[in-house]
């Protein structure tokens, strides 16, 4: 997680940014000085507007630290927008499903809505959720760019709901499933000016806004609290594997497990702290 901290060097923006695109913009420019190389391969690049800096910063950080001769660098989009911003830097796309069988990408860097004490992430603010966690999980590391607003001890602090990805056919039922988890009020997401009816994904899919009450950390749990469910009051990967299991549900926006070194498929623990 890069949050405020300033980076070494910074080159200045291209125009003015006011403090929060500021803020976004060190952060992904800390985030590529501590955690992106020139000789890597394959670099997963999510969705939003935090990312746009992420890349901008990988973009300067090849034009000052060329990779090796002949090296290529190949970057892995998360859908259709992320792939746009890649090919605008002039930065080599790939799609996910090109990539040789058994290659992981050596780094991921993505944004997210909110971050809590322990590193999980609610993400799909942007309705990428499905494929950002494909790449994510695919990466040696996952390095979410996120500034100083999207941290909270616990999630759903500011951030009023989990955005959930399902097949169209089955939303009636997966919105009764969730209200029967304790979700109160959860909603299709729409369009909200001139277009009307549901936002789609880039698989063509819904996306679920689910509220919740504030989610618990592994922390809590380990303390004594009881994050399984009773009285609507989860902990963090509970609820997440629970959403998982209803039928429809293709992808949860809740990122957890993933702070540390990804290597080891079962060994996704922690050791790595905020920057
Ligand atoms: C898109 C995402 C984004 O990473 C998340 O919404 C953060 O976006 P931004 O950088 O614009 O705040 O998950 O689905």
């Amino acid at each position: 997680l890069s949050t405020m901290a300033t980076p070494d060097s910074i080159p200045p923006p291209a125009k003015p940014l006011d403090a929060i695109e500021s803020a976004k913009r060190k952060a992904a420019f800390r985030a590529v000085q501590d955690h992106f190389k020139s000789s890597y391969n394959f670099v997963g690049i999510g969705s939003g507007s935090t990312i746009v800096y992420g890349v901008e910063a990988i973009k300067h950080h090849l034009s000052t630290n060329p990779p090796p001769q002949n090296h290529m660098n190949w970057f892995v989009p998360t859908g259709w927008n992320s792939r746009k911003v890649i090919e605008e830097a002039g930065l080599v796309p790939i799609n996910f499903d090109s990539l040789p069988g058994d290659a992981m990408l050596d780094v991921c860097f993505d944004g997210a809505d909110e971050v809590d004490a322990e590193l999980n992430c609610i993400k799909g603010g942007g309705a990428c959720l499905f494929q950002e966690k494909l790449v994510a999980t695919r990466s040696k590391r996952f390095i979410c760019i996120a500034d100083y607003r999207k941290q909270q001890r616990r999630l759903l602090t500011q951030w009023p709901s989990i955005p959930i990805e399902v097949a169209p056919i089955g939303h009636v039922s997966v919105l009764r499933e969730l209200e029967l988890l304790g979700s109160n009020g959860p909603k299709i997401r729409e369009h909200t000016l001139a277009k009307a009816g549901p936002i789609q994904t880039d698989q063509s899919f819904y996306i679920i806004d689910a509220p919740f009450a504030k989610l618990l950390t592994p922390e809590d749990v380990a303390e004594g609290a009881d994050g399984s469910g009773k009285g609507g009051v989860w902990e963090v990967s509970a609820l997440a594997e629970r959403i998982k299991r209803i039928t429809g549900v293709l992808e949860v926006g809740l990122f957890y497990g993933m702070n540390g070194d990804q290597t080891q498929a079962a060994g996704m623990k922690g050791g790595q702290k905020p920057v």
